[in-house]
């Protein structure tokens, strides 16, 4: 497939990313100036190297409650994002309490990863929720015109498309779900099932990461809207409903690979990588990197670990699992009781195991830089990556493109996006099963380097083959496929 260096799709000539968060956070100093870092999380990782190739706009939060004007707070020092233009969205305390905190992530993060009863079904945060979708749109409306691709992202803004309709706004507009869409008879759940599948129906593409959350979607049109039709036949199926034709795909969301692989032979990375393997001497390091979320699994992971400790001794002494936390979603209590119990269960671990010059587990609670970062994965001989339910999962990705010497091992969860594309050469497991995960260690241990650098080889291929440039392109080839929608909303 041709690489595109500029945005020229289908006519559209300007690329606009409409995003909850944009790539950068802003937090005030005590002396009143702002703090600007770049935003942690997947969806940044991946879209930020885009704007590199194409410049475009970003609108999106800034992470307070002041009307900032970011343009004046730039330049960045960010090569991937110097690129960008930004529009902020301010949001209120309110809004971001009912609807960030509320329906985005106490309703549809957990209904869209499974986790039903963890959900809160509040009709207040669904109302905010709306207007706040509406915000977004009349940003788009004011930032934008007929000539640029709205491609908007997530679950925090499906309802975009349905607002822009609604004010008779004419854009080609597009949406990528990067979680998982969960099956018919969870989706079901959600009181307002039915205004959600027909505002995503309002889109002219709408991508998902795997063929699984794309037939679950599939299935749930069919289920709540009656008049639709479906023609499945080819990759991108079209679906026909009395207003207009919706495409829906699949797209594997990926990485920058060659400049993870790149950045990680840096000698300041191989120095540190040094430094880790000497401060624990004869000891394989196994990795985990999370955002604080239930959804990754960390307290079954360190439970599997703890498992692998007692029925395989020669483990002991001989492994450490480093397990890098990195905090989220804080004002939530699930993830405050998320945060102790993992606590909890490392200071057990310790407490039973840990012997002079060694600790079974190092615990970070904190953002690394991504030099730091780099160096414990190039420094990890097995990954262990366990979420529950995961879109993509971009840490088993980089975590290959990082290993430069091909000698790693991948552990990954069934259960994530990355397992579906990577299948045969990860060590995959079904992370609830405890023996299972803990079984997966020991076989990841004793790998012979034959095995291992074939698999990683492997990996590697596949992930470099299908970058953050293929995903990106292949998106909007598609989205030069679709027709424009019209501004007619469905009754
Ligand atoms: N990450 C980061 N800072 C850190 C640790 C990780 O920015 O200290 C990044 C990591 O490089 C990856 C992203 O966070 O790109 C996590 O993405 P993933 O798809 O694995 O999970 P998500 O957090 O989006 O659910
Ligand atoms: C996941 C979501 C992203 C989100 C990221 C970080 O990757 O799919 O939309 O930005 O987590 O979460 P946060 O709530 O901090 O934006």
């Amino acid at each position: 497939m041709a690489r595109s260096k500029e945005f020229d799709h289908g006519g559209l000539k300007r690329l606009v990313i409409v995003s909850n968060r944009l790539p950068v956070a802003l937090a005030k100093r005590e002396d009143g100036s702002w703090e600007i870092r770049r935003s942690t999380g997947g969806l940044v990782t991946a879209l930020a190297p885009i704007f590199r190739r194409m410049g475009g706009l970003w609108i999106g939060w800034s992470g307070t409650f002041e009307d900032v004007n970011l343009d004046e707070l730039m330049p960045l020092n960010d090569k991937d994002i110097s690129q960008v233009s930004f529009r902020a969205v301010p949001l209120t305390e309110e809004e971001v309490n009912q609807y960030y905190l509320g329906f985005s992530n106490e309703t549809i993060w957990p209904l869209f990863h499974d986790m039903h009863s963890r959900c809160k079904f509040e009709p207040e945060s669904w109302h905010i929720y709306q207007e706040v979708n509406r915000k977004f749109a009349h940003a788009v409306e004011k930032s934008s015109d007929e000539n640029d691709c709205i491609w908007v992202h997530d679950y925090h803004l499906m309802l975009v498309a349905r607002e822009l309709r609604a004010m008779n706004v004419k854009r080609r507009v597009v949406f990528f779900l990067h979680t998982p869409f969960p099956p018919l008879d969870i989706f079901i759940k959600l009181p307002w099932r039915v205004q959600v599948i027909r505002a995503l129906l309002e889109y002219d593409l709408v991508g998902f990461q795997t063929m699984r959350d794309r037939n679950n979607f599939i299935d749930c049109v069919e289920h709540f809207s009656s008049g639709s039709h479906l023609d499945a036949r080819r990759r991108v199926a079209v679906i026909t409903t009395p207003q207009r034709e919706i495409r829906t795909g699949i797209f594997p969301i990926s990485i920058d690979f060659d400049e993870f692989s790149l950045q990680a032979g840096d000698e300041a990375v191989t120095e540190k990588v040094v430094q880790m393997h000497q401060s624990m001497p004869g000891c394989q390091v196994i990795l985990g990197v999370d955002r604080l979320d239930y959804s990754k699994g960390i307290p079954l992971r360190l439970r599997a670990f703890k498992n692998a400790l007692e029925r395989f001794s020669d483990l002991r002494r001989r492994v450490t699992l480093v397990e890098i936390v990195v905090p989220s979603r804080e004002n939530i209590q699930e993830y405050q009781k998320l945060k102790a119990n993992i606590e909890g269960l490392v200071s057990e671990i310790n407490g039973e195991f840990a012997e002079v010059g060694w600790n079974p587990v190092q615990y970070m609670f904190r953002a690394q830089e991504r030099i730091d970062l780099l160096a414990y994965y190039r420094a990890a001989s097995i990954a262990l990556i366990t979420p529950l339910k995961d879109g993509m999962n971009l840490v088993a990705k980089e975590y290959c493109a990082a290993n430069i010497e091909e000698n790693g091992v991948l552990i990954l969860s069934e259960f994530a996006g990355a397992a579906i594309q990577l299948h045969r050469n990860p060590l995959l497991v079904n992370p609830y099963d405890i023996e299972g995960v803990s079984s997966a260690i020991y076989r990841a241990y004793n790998m012979d380097m034959d095995e291992r650098k074939a698999r990683m080889r492997r990996l590697r291929n596949a992930i470099r083959r299908r970058d953050i440039f293929w995903w990106v392109d292949s998106f909007l080839n598609t989205v030069a496929m679709c027709k424009q929608g019209d501004t007619t909303t469905q009754p």
